[in-house]
């Protein structure tokens, strides 16, 4: 059969299409109005969010000592901190600490006996963090371990901890898919495995990135979506922290 179009140059002709669709879609964004999901992520969160001194001064902590504001935003801090009290969680593990403010959401859905281990590689980022976490009282459920997480992550693993029963990723992006494999080995079936930042704008469909963070969640996101061992999703976020994204596994129970 005659081939109307060949092969080789279809495939490019879709890559190029999705590339551009791609494009035109950061271009719209760039023109919506980002000041309203701003304003509706603030109303949202004056609604349902009690003003809490203590989550505003760990923020003002981290600001005073030069932290990056990539902190989680507080309508997603809530939503973390909601989905592991539904989970009944007693066990947490966090891969990237910052200066605490999601360690803080999440060690507060813990009962007086949980604990929440997480995982910081900046010293002076711990330092922060500790201190925000005893200002909120919660250093008696907080172990914060310094270092490179994959390191601190062998070094538990020889401790042969109780399984978490739910864990927050949000540490160097290229590292999730290893991130995962961890989480896995550390969770049981029905744990939870959040990840943030998944969508990095709409550049998760970027197939042509160099940018090590958007191949490291394209790889985890594939991972994710394919392991035996996962029901996962994901969902797209726009929050004071802008156009970005979470996804969420279940580990099943056993075959
Ligand atoms: N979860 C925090 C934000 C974390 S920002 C919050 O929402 O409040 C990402 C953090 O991961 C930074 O503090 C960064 O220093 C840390 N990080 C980067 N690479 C890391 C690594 N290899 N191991 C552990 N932490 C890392
Ligand atoms: C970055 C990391 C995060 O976890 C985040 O929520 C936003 C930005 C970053 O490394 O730039
Ligand atoms: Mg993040």
């Amino acid at each position: 059969m005659v081939r109307l179009i060949p092969r080789r140059p279809l495939i490019e002709e879709l890559q190029t299409r999705t590339w551009l669709a791609h494009r035109i879609t950061r271009l719209y964004l760039g023109c919506m109005d980002q000041d309203l999901w701003i304003a509706v992520d603030r109303y949202l969160a004056d609604n349902l969010i009690s003003s809490d001194h203590r989550m505003e001064e760990a923020l003002e902590a981290n600001a005073c000592a030069g932290l990056p504001a990539i902190d989680i935003a507080p309508s997603h801090g809530k939503l973390l901190h909601l989905l592991a009290r539904v989970q009944g969680a007693r066990r947490i593990l966090e891969v990237g600490t910052l200066g605490g403010y999601s360690t803080i959401w999440l060690a507060r859905a813990l009962p007086s006996d949980g604990q929440l281990v997480t995982l910081e590689l900046d010293p002076k980022h711990a330092t922060v963090a500790q201190a925000n976490i005893h200002r909120a009282g919660l250093t008696p459920l907080v172990d914060i371990r310094v270092g490179p997480a994959l390191d601190s992550l062998a070094k538990l693993e020889a401790e042969n901890p109780a399984p978490f029963d739910f864990i927050f990723l949000d540490a160097d992006k290229p590292n999730n898919p290893a991130y995962l494999d961890w989480a896995i080995k550390f969770g049981r079936p029905g744990t939870v495995i959040i990840a943030d930042n998944v969508v990095r704008e709409g550049e998760i469909i970027n197939d042509r990135s160099d940018d090590a963070r958007v191949i490291g969640t394209r790889t985890f996101l594939e991972r994710l979506g394919s392991h035996p061992q996962l029901d996962a999703t994901a969902i797209q976020t726009v929050s004071t922290k802008g156009y970005d994204g979470f996804a969420m596994a279940v580990i099943k129970a056993d075959a």
